[in-house]
């Protein structure tokens, strides 16, 4: 009896919602003086990621994947279209906990440290400071950065490459369950790349 019952409870087992999924995308940039000019970056996209999906976006400068990337997390409002997030709807900010996100151009707060930065970061996501202080060391080790250079120096003086990698420190500083990351390549040297 169990035998036969095994196979129908596994095929009506609830399935968690997708990371990503969304249907008719559309964004419209009005751009110029007289804001006359139309930019449309984006038209009737629709993409559906599973949970524990690594996805990539390729495309030429210009295509539309910032954009993309940057209405999936509620920055930008599409113009059209509509979608869920971790199975909530598109800028819901019940969310914001579980994701993460470097952008493709971080600013970073010059005369901090990296460690100075992860811990506001964590701050942000009201994480502990008994949890930050096991958490930024992890991940200093994860992205290759010195903890050295991360406690002394300030991020004024990294190299694209460092401030690349604090970047990817940052964006999962919180443990999310979905990351987004802006040309992470960016930046890196092979070695960086390869890791
Ligand atoms: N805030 C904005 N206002 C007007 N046009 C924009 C804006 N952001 C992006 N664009 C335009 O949208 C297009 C797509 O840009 P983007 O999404 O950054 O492309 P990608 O990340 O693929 O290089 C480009 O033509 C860009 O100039
Ligand atoms: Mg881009």
């Amino acid at each position: 009896m169990s035998e036969t019952l095994a196979p129908s409870l596994e095929a009506t087992a609830v399935q968690p919602e997708p990371a990503i999924a969304v249907t008719g995308l559309s964004k419209t940039y009005r751009t110029g003086f007289w804001l006359n000019k139309v930019v449309s970056p984006l038209k009737d996209f629709s993409l559906t990621v599973a949970r524990g999906e690594t996805f990539g976006l390729l495309g030429p400068n210009g295509a539309g994947k910032t954009t993309t990337i940057k209405c999936l997390l509620g920055i930008v409002e599409p113009t059209s279209g509509r979608g869920t997030l971790l199975g909530k709807p598109l800028g819901d900010r019940s969310i914001k906990q579980q994701v993460g996100y470097l952008p493709e151009n971080p600013y970073f707060y010059d005369y901090l440290t990296a460690w100075e930065f992860l811990h506001f970061a964590g701050k942000v996501f009201r994480l502990s400071d008994s949890l930050l202080k096991e958490r930024i060391p992890q991940l200093l080790e994860l992205v290759g950065l010195s903890i050295d250079t991360a406690r002394k120096k300030p991020m004024r003086t990294y190299s694209k490459g460092m401030l690349q990698r604090t970047g990817l420190a940052q964006a999962l500083i919180n443990d999310p369950e979905l990351v987004f990351l802006d040309e992470p390549m960016s930046g890196l040297d092979p070695m960086g790349r390869y890791q």
